[in-house]
């Protein structure tokens, strides 16, 4: 065994906004693979991440929620773990980049950095609107495309024909968030300055850690020269505010990668003898990985270098990046249920499966990586159920009935199992490096052997001859020892398996160390299958669960009008904007009551998540007023109000039906709350 390696590993901190897809689970699952390999060859490794809680976006879910941001990040870090466990994704620690030690260190990396001089401060003109008083990001303000002129593009790029330009070009500009026409303002910004740091992040690209990909895309950026990175954004914003400068927040962006030293800080403060410093201090010699994918390798080889240096701590190891999943050739989708959440996958089939087909197609470059639902039932139904578990299951049942359950005391083929043992170096080689499809197919050449021996030495023939029963001890004991040897060298690809397996040969969990010894005159457990084949039905039910469609499924949907009326006639068509305009909220109806004089309507005092609207609805005949308090419907909310006989209208609620006593309201799912704006 070689020297303990010090090891701090991170896989970038998903997005508190929305849920864990199998495409980010490459990047989950490559990691998880990686620190598991370093943890069972005996180093110090720890294995780190959190959630990425800041940023306009995630104010303006929570905003159309009707909750605070808080509440956002809470659910959604609780989603993400629960997902992250099932996949069996060991972090050592799971923080959150709202967090105290997240604010200290953004805190001190910016101060450190300010006193060095590396941070200016200037004047910009940014897009405001009016109606939100906020700036807004470039992705929140759409308009006509300047190239082909396509309605309701993004402020980067227009997504009909590809290109891309600057949010004053766009024809007619409007805020995605109010609809407004944005104006322009000015504010001051704080920017790091990060051509400061060329010379270092020169020596640190040729230092030998980066893929080939990686180190050429620096290499442009440099000769591109490096630019002014803008680290502040204006309140309104969901963020640490900037120590010196009130009204003025962090940009999410800064302080996401501190998150990782955030996470690692929460860890040492509860795991005795682990010391922040030993990991992140300039003169440190651990190491530090960050597993990322293509798309944020600026941030992480250009600003999160930089920043680290400029703040006295050391630069990571290496930053290695992967590329983007498809699923057959296509970018995942949510009309051909491609889309498919980690909590779907789950419902319909084992996440070991997902794990191998990963490590099968993962290499050490930033290629972007395919699963053809096909190959991906072929594959593992040939190699994890048909050569490795059968194995075990060609061979376990003869020592039970045959054997009491109980090894034989010495290997009838040494040489064979030796020959494996050997294997166990390149395999590890090729984990170490990232070359985990090798690792994958090194392990696979080897199942063939095993099974290729137990075929030739058929025990089943053995185990009709009474003269030859050592024989099959013998044969049973080293297909099973080769199972053993198999499995171990999975163990970080299938820790569910192995440990079924550990536990079907009653053995300690595998190291790496502890493989190349023998289970020799040792009672085993009775073999129960350790993974099943999978159906097409299973992937084609979870496709079907994944398919939004997105066709318009128009039914007996209409408005519920104050008073009793004839249906207005419906417009063939209404553009997006005009049904934008209309703002449908999710309402609880706090209080129904009888209106004297109006025998059709009820009076509804609904709750908008903190404020209170009254309503008239036309919906008596359908039902009582007790039957309705406390429920959850739907309502027209910017419906202008309307003076009646009783009272004002401040909105509608929703309902379907023809009318009279067949009406019903709409009701949301549970999850939503008051407030909710709905889309
Ligand atoms: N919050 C930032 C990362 C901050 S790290 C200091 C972010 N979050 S993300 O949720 O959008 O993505 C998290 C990781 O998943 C990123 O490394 C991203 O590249 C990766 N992937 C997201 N979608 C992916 C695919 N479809 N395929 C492969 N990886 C993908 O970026
Ligand atoms: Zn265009």
């Amino acid at each position: 065994m070689t020297q303990v390696r010090d090891i701090l590993v991170t896989s970038a901190l998903p997005y508190a906004n929305g849920p864990i897809h199998i495409g980010h689970l490459v990047e989950y699952i490559q990691t998880d693979i990686w620190a598991r390999f370093q943890k069972m060859r005996g180093h110090n490794c720890w294995y780190v991440c959190a959630d990425d809680a800041h940023g306009t976006p995630i104010m303006l879910k929570a905003r159309a929620e009707g909750i605070a941001p808080e509440a956002l990040i809470e659910r959604v870090a609780a989603e993400h773990k629960a997902d992250f466990a099932a996949f069996r994704i060991n972090f050592d620690n799971y923080h959150s980049t709202h967090s105290a030690e997240n604010r200290h260190f953004a805190e001190l990396i910016y101060n450190r950095n300010r006193d060095q001089d590396h941070i200016a401060r200037r004047e910009i003109k940014q897009a405001y609107d009016p109606v939100e008083k906020m700036f807004l990001p470039d992705r929140f303000i759409k308009g006509d495309c300047p190239k082909c002129g396509a309605a309701d593009q993004y402020g980067d790029n227009c997504e009909a024909c590809g290109a891309s330009y600057s949010p004053a070009e766009l024809k007619n500009p409007r805020s995605a968030v109010s609809g407004a026409v944005p104006e322009m303002r000015r504010s001051e910004h704080f920017f790091f300055k990060l051509a400061d740091f060329e010379a270092m992040l020169r020596d640190w690209t040729r230092g030998g850690g980066l893929q080939k990909q990686v180190a050429n895309k620096l290499d442009e950026w440099f000769d591109a020269g490096l630019q002014e990175w803008d680290i502040s954004r204006d309140a309104p914003y969901f963020g640490f505010e900037i120590p010196d400068a009130s009204g003025k927040f962090f940009y999410v962006w800064l302080d996401a990668p501190i998150g990782y030293m955030a996470s690692f800080q929460h860890l040492c403060e509860r795991t005795p003898g682990l010391a922040f410093d030993r990991f992140w201090a300039k003169d440190s010699s651990a190491e530090l990985y960050h597993f990322i994918g293509k798309d944020i390798i600026y941030f992480h080889a250009l600003f999160w270098p930089a920043m680290l240096n400029g703040a006295d701590f050391r630069a990571p190891t290496a930053v290695f990046a992967h590329g983007f999943l498809t699923v057959d050739g296509q970018k995942m989708s949510k009309s051909r249920g491609t889309f498919i959440k980690a909590s779907t996958y789950l419902e319909h089939l084992n996440p070991e499966y997902l794990r191998y087909y990963f490590a099968a197609k993962l290499g050490p470059g930033v290629d972007d990586i395919d699963l053809s639902l096909e190959d991906f039932q072929a594959r593992v139904n040939a190699d994890l159920v048909g050569k490795i578990v059968n194995i075990a299951s060609r061979t376990a049942s003869f020592i039970h009935k045959r054997f009491d359950g109980r090894l034989a005391a010495s290997l009838p083929e040494p040489a064979l199992f030796a020959e494996f043992v050997a294997a166990g170096e390149s395999i590890a080689r090729a984990y170490d490096q990232r070359e985990l499809a090798r690792a994958m197919r090194e392990i696979m050449a080897l199942a063939d052997r095993a099974n290729q021996y137990i075929d030739e030495q058929a025990p089943w023939v053995m185990a009709k001859a009474p003269e030859r029963v050592a024989e099959l001890h013998g044969v049973c004991t080293l297909g099973l020892n080769l199972f053993r040897l198999l499995i171990g060298w999975l163990r970080p690809v299938l820790p569910g398996t192995a440990e079924a397996a550990e536990e079907f040969l009653r053995i300690e969990p595998l190291t790496w160390e502890a493989l190349p010894k023998p289970l020799l005159d040792h009672r085993i457990e009775t073999f129960k299958p350790l993974m099943t084949r999978i159906e097409r039905s299973q992937i084609d039910a979870m496709l079907a669960a994944s398919r939004v469609d997105l066709a318009a499924t128009p039914g007996a949907v209409q408005v519920t009008p104050p008073v009793a009326s004839l249906d207005p006639p419906l417009a063939d068509s209404i553009d997006y904007d005009t049904f934008t305009q209309v703002d449908l909220r999710i309402a609880r109806i706090v209080e129904a009551s009888l209106v004297e004089g109006a025998d059709k309507l009820l009076r509804l005092r609904l709750d908008l998540g903190g404020e209170e609207r009254q309503v008239f609805a036309g919906i008596r005949a359908a039902y009582t007023p007790e039957s309705l308090t406390g429920r959850l419907t739907v309502m027209v909310a910017n419906l202008a109000p309307r003076k009646m006989r009783f009272g004002v209208s401040e909105g509608m609620v929703l309902a379907a039906g023809p009318g009279g006593k067949d009406l019903f309201l709409l009701s949301p799912d549970s999850g939503a709350t008051p407030g909710m704006k709905v889309k």
